[in-house]
């Protein structure tokens, strides 16, 4: 596995990888096997994973988690050396933004809504940092989790918009085996918490239910998650969108996923399932 920390020294590896088989997974590091199925992803297609770690300042707000952020760059590197990783680029943030950053992507609408209406600026940080990276990778395939469904509804947009000459490709959430999403900040919660942040996925689930059983309004497949979660999380939003391009559905659903995000402690919690007919409902289907 080839690790690169300058841009210089990625561009050179990058020269031994043809642009055709890069299957890149930006990641912001503290992996898990959320992150391993993208790269799982990858090799599965037939790419060489490409991958990058950087926790990106540009998308942190003035008051969210910057500097607590996890940072377990060894053994994020054991674990993408075992996955069969070609390339691994670890740049500092002067090596990202040399000149500090001027120039923006803002993909309209998407940025605001939801995730973007709680952490204003947000969006903004993830397109200008990924249309850098994409710059930078020139990927055939880009590979993203659902677990962040704007996040990837947004890099659609921007790629198509852009003409990014890349395909982004959505994968299925990775849960813990009693539901909850694995994410990075999983670790903040204390054992009592991480008790009640499975009634996030609960929640979802059961809207899932009642959906493959034919529930189609709206309002009541987003109460029934509201519904279901413990009194210590916080309900931030819930909402149903369109998986092809995020758009409201409107007061009955056709499908798509439903979205949810609480507060429980300090931390952010965010987790979405797809609405199918068929029951067995809430897994993605890989
Ligand atoms: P990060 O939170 O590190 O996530 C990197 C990728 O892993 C994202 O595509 C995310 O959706 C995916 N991921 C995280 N948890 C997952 C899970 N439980 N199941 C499946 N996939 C999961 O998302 C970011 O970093 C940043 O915004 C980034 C795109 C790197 C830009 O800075």
């Amino acid at each position: 596995m080839i690790l690169c920390r300058t841009v210089s020294e990625l561009r050179e590896a990058l020269g031994g990888i043809p642009r055709e088989e890069r299957g890149f997974v930006p990641t912001m590091g503290a992996l898990h096997r959320g992150h391993l199925s993208l790269v799982e992803a990858a090799l599965a297609r037939g790419d060489q994973a490409v991958v990058s770690i950087f926790v990106n300042p540009l998308q942190f707000g003035p008051n969210e988690d910057l500097d607590r952020y996890p940072r377990t760059e060894k053994e994020d590197l054991a674990l993408l050396r075992e996955a069969g990783v070609a390339l691994v680029f670890l740049p500092s943030v002067e090596e990202m933004f040399p000149q500090g950053a001027r120039s923006f992507v803002e993909v309209e609408g998407l940025s605001e809504e939801l995730e973007g209406a709680l952490r204003p600026g947000h969006f903004r940080g993830v397109a200008t940092v990924c249309a850098r990276l994409f710059h930078l990778f020139e990927p055939a395939r880009g590979y993203f989790g659902w677990k962040d469904m704007q996040q990837v509804c947004l890099l659609k947009k921007m790629v198509s918009d852009l003409a990014f000459p890349l395909e982004i490709v959505p994968c299925p959430v990775v849960r813990e085996e009693d539901g909850l999403a694995l994410s990075s900040r999983n670790r903040f919660l204390d054992a009592e918490q991480r008790v009640a942040a499975v009634s996030l996925s609960q929640g979802l689930r059961r809207a899932c239910f009642a959906f493959a059983q034919g529930e189609r309004r709206r309002a009541v497949l987003e109460t029934l998650v509201r519904d279901a979660l413990s009194p210590s999380l916080r309900c931030q939003y819930v909402a149903v969108r369109r998986s092809e391009d995020f758009s409201d559905p409107g007061e009955r659903v056709d499908g798509g996923r439903i979205l949810a995000a609480a507060l429980l402690g300090g931390v952010h919690l965010i987790d979405n399932m797809p609405l199918e007919e068929a029951p067995g409902a809430g897994i993605d289907a890989s």
